[in-house]
């Protein structure tokens, strides 16, 4: 069990942050985990599934694996209307980055995926769903936080971090 101790939110005039130090007395390190999802599964519905019987509040995921599908989501700024974009085909993960947080007491999974395709061309951006064809190689560190929440903000139509 991670014992942690957090300092005060600071705030710079471009940035937020805060400072998390994090020590589990046999890792002297976060709580991490190695994951592997099942072949054919969907990356996100497993993610959270994992994130709510770990009981994970907050963490970062990385990762790389193979899928053949998947659909992102692009949020245009000027009318804050999103467009769904899916990719049917044979493709690798070249980076799966995400964090995860809380909303209305479910798993929050901000997740960011590139992959290649067969002519060595990347896609990406904002994950809604994505089907392993392969394998999916992720770690998940929990930060140890009992909460890490996330509220709507009107300016940008996304929702940020709560702190
Ligand atoms: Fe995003």
């Amino acid at each position: 069990m991670a014992i942690f101790e957090s300092l005060k939110n600071k705030r710079e005039t471009m940035y937020k942050y805060r400072r998390v130090k994090v020590t589990n007395p046999l890792t002297e390190w976060n709580e991490r985990y190695v994951l592997s999802i099942d072949n054919h599964q969907e990356i996100m519905e497993a993610l959270a599934h994992f994130c709510k019987k770990q009981k994970i509040k907050a963490g970062e995921i990385t990762g790389i694996g193979a899928i053949s599908e998947a659909t992102f989501r692009f949020l245009d700024p000027a009318t804050k209307k999103y467009v769904d974009k899916t990719f049917a085909e044979q493709m690798e993960i070249t980076n799966v980055t995400g964090n995860i947080s809380v909303k209305d007491g479910e798993p929050y999974l901000h997740v960011h995926l590139t992959c290649s395709r067969r002519d060595y061309t990347c896609v990406g951006g904002h994950l809604l769903s994505a089907r392993i064809n392969g394998a999916c190689e992720l770690i998940v560190t929990d930060f140890g936080l009992t909460h890490l929440g996330r509220r709507p903000d009107a300016e940008t139509g996304l929702n940020l971090y709560d702190f």
